[in-house]
């Protein structure tokens, strides 16, 4: 800590930076505001006691777990009602800057304005673009969903948190296009809470689904195919976002997360996202994204008029909702909101959404977590050695079988063993090894996760009496228990497990 007058610091630094006491990488700037100092005086420390921008400062990077930073103030200045600092550690702030968070290119050899594209920052947005196309040549009908996997581009200002905060990263999303409640209530005369969807899964597309069953049953969903997947329940949690946190077209989203070893993390979101998606389509695009619904045309003729009203109403209120927090001028958002409510009483609506929206790198990394583990096994001459093995449930373990011949110098086993793997690799991701003792095999397996192991002995060969003929060993990974099995039985058996 130096102190004294700024010109004295200021060379004292410079003089410092010269002998090499500091380098760039040691050096912070930093400008720190003493708040609410009334006293008119500027405190330089020295005598005074400490300069409390000073005290900041060093309260600030000592949090940030530097050990008695040095402090040189190279200027003070008076701020009056500035906002140019933050207020938690008094750092002077930068004026604004547009961050932009999507990656920017030019599709084709020419540099132009006509030819920028973005990377998709999600996979989400191509599913709206060609939401009609697809309802069309797939011949569907509202309800029912479209999903997408593949890599998605975010130009995260702060990358960090290994693959959960990284630029470039593996997605997973579905769509799935409801009706809106107006609707439901129209066709089923009432809209199913989320509480009775609990027990009403095998009821799944019944006509009174509104959008919070619907939602309820995708967060259902997911957490089942996570636990199909091998993540058992108890390592998963949900979260229901508060109100507050809620993106503003939001009506619901929940988080599904894994606790990971090194902290609990977000895998996936299921959120509710009214029509908003297809909505700002339609705007932009200038083509519709509304579908027509014979069902619920039929069904409003049926409505007395007070329902009709009513339901005309709230959906009337609902899309005015919309079209203003979007920013269309209140008189057109009025006249939009009456033809768009009329349109629902022909049939016509712009669907609502729930999406299911995952990374697929972080649940990589959870299945890696859960599967490692390690346990002691005995190694060719019976002694417990530590095995690591990767307790991949079967259905997302890489390879699914291996085939190993007991001995490779003799061509028998070796033919049969060859015999086998062409039998399962159609249907299944086989490895083949023959080199090396068994167990050494076996283990090597287990360190990849491979469920199955089928061994090819002499007693496959019949060499220990006809009964055991055209049977091979089949040991499970991890209770390395050994069973016989009739070559015949071995693949309708295998896809049983690993399906
Ligand atoms: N579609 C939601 C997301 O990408 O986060």
């Amino acid at each position: 800590m130096l102190s004294g007058s700024i010109e004295e610091e200021a060379s004292a630094l410079q003089t410092a930076i010269k002998q090499g006491v500091f380098s760039s990488s040691t050096l912070q700037r930093f400008s720190a505001m003493d708040v609410g100092n009334e006293s008119g005086s500027l405190n330089l420390g020295g005598t005074k006691g400490l300069n409390p921008a000073v005290k900041t400062a060093q309260e600030f990077y000592t949090r940030r777990g530097i050990s008695n930073p040095v402090v040189i103030v190279l200027r003070m200045e008076r701020q009056e009602n500035s906002q140019q600092f933050n207020p938690d550690n008094g750092a002077e702030l930068t004026p604004p800057r547009q961050f932009n968070l999507m990656f920017k290119t030019y599709v084709g050899p020419v540099e132009s304005e006509e030819n920028v594209a973005y990377l998709r920052p999600e996979t989400a947005q191509a599913i709206f673009a060609q939401f009609k196309t697809v309802l069309e040549v797939s011949r569907q009908k509202v309800p029912f969903g479209i999903a997408q996997i593949g890599k998605a581009f975010r130009n995260e200002i702060n990358p960090r948190n290994f693959t959960f905060r990284s630029r470039e990263f593996e997605q997973m999303e579905l769509e799935f296009f409801i009706r809106p409640d107006e609707a439901v209530e129209a066709i089923a005369a009432r809209v199913a809470s989320a509480a009775e969807i609990g027990n009403r899964k095998s009821e799944i597309g019944n006509s009174d689904w509104g959008w919070e069953a619907w939602h309820k049953y995708w967060v259902e969903q997911r957490i089942d195919w996570y636990e199909s997947i091998g993540l058992p329940r108890a390592s998963l949690e949900e979260y229901w976002q508060k109100k507050e946190e809620l993106a503003h077209y939001a009506r619901a989203t929940v988080d599904i997360l894994y606790k990971f070893p090194f902290g609990t993390q977000e895998l996936e979101g299921i959120a509710a996202r009214s029509d908003f998606d297809l909505s700002q389509h339609q705007h932009f695009s200038g083509k519709t994204m509304g579908v027509f619904d014979d069902e619920l045309k039929a069904a409003w003729m049926k409505l007395d008029e007070a329902k009709q009203k009513e339901l005309w109403q709230r959906y009337h209120d609902a899309r005015l909702k919309y079209l203003t927090q979007t920013g269309v001028p209140s008189e057109e958002a009025a006249t939009q909101a009456r033809e768009d409510a009329g349109g629902l009483a022909q049939g016509n609506y712009v669907p609502h959404v729930i999406e299911p929206s995952a990374g697929v790198d972080r649940l990589i990394l959870a299945l890696i977590c859960h599967a490692y583990s390690e346990d002691q096994a005995p190694d060719e001459k019976g002694k417990l050695e530590t095995r690591v093995v990767m307790r991949f449930h079967p259905r997302i373990a890489p390879v699914k079988a291996a085939v190993f011949p007991l001995l490779k110098n003799r061509p028998e086993l070796v033919q049969k063993a060859r015999q086998v793997r062409d039998l399962l690799r159609p249907h299944l991701t086989v490895f083949y090894d023959e080199a090396g003792a068994i167990g050494r095999r076996y283990r090597r397996q287990d360190e990849a996760g491979t469920p199955f192991g089928v061994t090819i002995d002499f007693d496959t060969l019949g060499e220990k009496g006809p009964e055991l003929k055209d049977t091979v060993t089949l040991r499970e990974r991890d209770s390395m228990k050994q069973e016989r099995v009739k070559i015949g039985d071995l693949l309708p058996l295998l896809l049983e497990k690993v399906r």
